[in-house]
């Protein structure tokens, strides 16, 4: 796996990944080079998706997860160089949902715009005390462009969604845990990486592939009919069937012994 780049760092610990934003000075804000890496980067994993079982999203840092897109690179961009940028953008927030592991995203500090964006595209989110989110754009004349608009609407419901972007206000942890954007708090950065690595343990030690194809329906499905939403779950619970992991689970719980998902 090719781990180097500038502006990110990809750490692999054992079965799982630590990916970190390092763009400290500019606490941490997306450039068209930070969004290029990651594309790479990303790209990468989902094509050697076999050698991991989860990935941890952070900021370099104690300040800042990701402190927005880069103002000073927006400042001199055209209308279709905008266009671009947003379009990379989204199409890193997508990589992130076609993992076909879990991610999580550690938040430490500030996840403002295009930071709280992409903390959303992970599959849940921890936070330190300290984290503060927030879609700030219009305070800048801007509208959120990684997906803001969309998936904060799908995670805490419309009309908060639209209150916050509207405002462009940052809420603190605890709003944001009530709001369930946030899962889970914790006093220090070591402490919530050191959580998200025994989550990812955890979860490692299910079926890879129930996980993965979990991940799937409940990204597919909600963006879909109730009806449509259950046909693709239907779909994919039928298709399990008869795979190794499924044999194994099973066969597991009827010889009363662990199951060992070794695949
Ligand atoms: N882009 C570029 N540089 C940024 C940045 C950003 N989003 N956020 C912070 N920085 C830089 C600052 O310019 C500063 O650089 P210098 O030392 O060279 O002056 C450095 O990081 C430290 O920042 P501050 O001195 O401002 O630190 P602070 O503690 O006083 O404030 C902050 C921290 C409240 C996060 C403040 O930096 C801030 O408001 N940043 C901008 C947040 C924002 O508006 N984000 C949304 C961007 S738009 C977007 O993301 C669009 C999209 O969806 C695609």
């Amino acid at each position: 796996m090719n781990t180097k780049f500038e502006t990110i760092q990809l750490e692999q610990k054992g079965d799982f990944a630590v990916l970190t934003i390092s763009r400290e000075k500019s606490l941490n804000a997306l450039n068209l080079q930070v969004h290029t890496e990651l594309h790479a980067c990303l790209s990468t994993l989902k094509n050697n998706a076999d050698k991991l079982r989860g990935l941890i999203l952070t900021g370099a840092g104690e300040k800042a997860f990701i402190a927005g897109a880069d103002i000073v690179e927006m400042s001199k961009m055209s209308s279709q160089e905008a266009f671009d940028f947003a379009t990379l953008g989204q199409q890193v927030s997508l990589l992130f949902e076609e993992l076909p592991f879990p991610v999580i995203a550690c938040v430490n500090g500030f996840a403002l715009g295009g930071g709280c964006e992409m903390a959303m595209s992970c599959d849940f989110i921890y936070a330190t005390q300290t984290a503060m989110f927030g879609q700030p754009e219009v305070k800048l004349g801007l509208i959120p462009g990684f997906g803001g608009t969309q998936r904060l609407a799908k995670l805490i419901g419309r009309n908060k969604a639209k209150e916050l972007i509207f405002t462009g206000r940052n809420i603190k942890v605890e709003e944001a845990k009530e709001m369930g954007l946030v899962v889970k708090t914790f006093e220090t950065k070591d402490e919530m990486l050191a959580a998200a690595v025994t989550t990812l343990t955890k979860i490692g030690m299910n079926s890879p592939l129930a996980v993965s194809v979990a991940k799937r329906v409940m990204n597919e499905g909600c963006d879909l009919t109730i009806e449509d939403g259950l046909k693709v779950e239907a779909k994919y619970f039928g298709e399990i069937f008869g795979t190794a992991d499924m044999i194994e689970g099973t066969t597991a719980f009827l010889e009363k012994r662990k199951a060992n998902f070794n695949n």
